[in-house]
């Protein structure tokens, strides 16, 4: 089949090299000529395991492009994916401009029946918004060509979108066409083998399924995090009370881990368009909205904990940081935990070492030039010169460090674990302070 892809970002690049790895044409389509350069060039733009060498593949079989040529692309496809980002505006909805303005563009150049699928992720009613731009632009030409929106939600997890694109837990299709229905089914055929993963259902319940699954996500972390904030206060282990309750099968054992709350492109944004999805018909967001707070307040956590270890004056200290992606495998920095932490850091007058085994690329660009602000070249140099360690990524990389060597670099024997990855025990019997979230704290001097 051929398929053109607007938006090459995470879930557009992957998708597109992951259709043309099962043997489809794909075309990707990017504003970003930047971006599409570097792809040209065999660069990936983005870290992501296992992307570069599908890509590649893809790229070497003829099966893969990038383009900035909107018309190219769509003449002849059978198949419109609409990949390209939905933002927050300034009062949490989705911006739909880039959405709406790929359907524009569809609308201008689209020559024969096509389906046009809706991967991003946009609020429910968004499947007609398109269809009417699309119709729109059609009728500014003067012409009348059929085609199909299907709302077709990613559920991608980055870090293993790879895995995820090729081996989907389900295949939403939101439509009420069956001849779209069975262009996609003939479309996801190699990835729907095993048994049939494709669950078809109108496009409003398939663009709220999407909302769905990220605000009872976003809503497992954040009840984890508060009851965290509760063991902390009441002498308990939140270790132990989430291997308690994940074995009960009716909770799983999934997103239950507390940390230094979610971040990301995706929860932060989502659960703040369901609110306002939600306010503009009159619901009221009780649960999201408590979501939404306590994420907030979890961001200050850590940070709560080296001030109080430091008598409230980190005016000069410096601090090692591992981690800046919002999670381990991806080089992804939106709405990071990190970021909060390090703003929150330096108004207190202090300085960061950091290392990330991803996201030095990205980070060096967000804070280009700040003068508190060191990226080094391993976990061991960020703690050259540093009063104290804090781990907010919990990168494989930084699960087994040389507790020694940590004690025996930093000027004060202390971390601050934003993600629980360490045995609080082993780490006292080196001699160093330890500080989790919802663990008894570790005060040895
Ligand atoms: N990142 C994830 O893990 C993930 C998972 C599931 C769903 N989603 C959703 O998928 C969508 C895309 O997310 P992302 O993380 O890939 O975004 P991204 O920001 O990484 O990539 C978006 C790309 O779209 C391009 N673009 C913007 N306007 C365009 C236009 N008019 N024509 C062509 N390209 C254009 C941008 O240049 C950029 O390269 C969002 O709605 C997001 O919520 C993301």
């Amino acid at each position: 089949m051929k398929i053109s892809v607007f938006g090459t970002g995470y879930v557009g690049l992957v998708q597109g090299a992951v259709l043309a790895d099962a043997g489809h044409l794909v075309v990707c389509v990017d504003i970003n000529e930047r971006k599409l350069e570097e792809l040209r060039n065999g660069f990936i733009p983005i870290y992501e395991p296992g992307l570069e060498s599908i890509v590649r593949n893809a790229v070497g079989q003829g099966l893969l492009s990038f383009t900035s040529n909107a018309s190219e692309a769509i003449n002849g496809s059978e198949v419109i994916f609409i990949a390209v980002g939905t933002p927050p505006d300034e009062d949490g909805s989705a911006d739909l401009s880039h959405v709406l303005s790929v359907a524009q563009t569809i609308g201008s150049y689209i020559s024969a029946y096509a389906v046009i699928v809706d991967k991003s992720t946009v609020p429910v009613g968004t499947a007609d918004q398109v269809s009417e731009t699309i119709n729109n632009s059609l009728k500014t030409r003067g012409v009348a060509i059929e085609f199909d929106v299907v709302a077709n939600p990613e559920f991608l997890k980055e870090g293993d979108a790879v895995m995820d694109c090729q081996r989907p837990a389900r295949i939403i299709l939101g439509t009420n066409s069956t001849r779209a229905e069975s262009l996609m089914r003939e479309l996801y055929e190699p990835f729907n083998r095993n048994h049939d993963k494709i669950i078809v259902m109108t496009p409003r319940s398939a663009e709220l399924t999407k909302y769905a699954a990220n605000c009872m996500l976003a809503t497992r972390i954040s009840l984890m995090n508060e009851i965290a904030i509760a063991a902390d206060a009441l002498g308990a282990d939140i270790d132990s009370v989430r291997q308690g309750i994940g074995s009960d099968p009716r909770i799983g054992t999934h997103f239950l881990y507390a940390g230094t709350g979610y971040g990301g492109s995706c929860f932060p944004k989502d659960v703040s368009a369901m609110i306002n999805t939600s306010q503009k018909h009159g619901i009221q967001p009780y649960i999201l909205e408590a979501v939404e707070a306590r994420n907030r307040a979890q961001k200050r956590v850590l940070f709560d904990k080296v001030m109080k270890y430091f008598d409230n004056n980190i005016k000069d200290k410096t601090f090692a940081l591992w981690g800046l992606s919002f999670k381990p495998n991806t080089d992804d920095m939106r709405d990071a935990p990190s970021r909060v932490l390090m703003e929150l850091l330096w108004q207190g007058g202090a300085k960061i070492r950091a290392f990330d085994p991803a996201a030095m690329k990205v980070a060096g660009e967000i804070y280009a030039g700040h003068q508190g602000f060191k990226l080094c070249d391993s976990s061991e140099s960020a703690l050259s010169g540093a009063d104290a360690l804090i781990v907010m990524t919990e990168w494989k990389q930084f699960k087994t460090p040389d507790f020694n060597l940590i004690k025996r670099i930093l000027n004060y024997p202390v971390i601050f674990d934003g993600r629980n990855i360490y045995n609080p025990e082993k780490v006292k019997s080196i001699g160093i302070n330890y500080f989790g979230i919802g663990r008894q704290s570790i005060f040895i001097s």
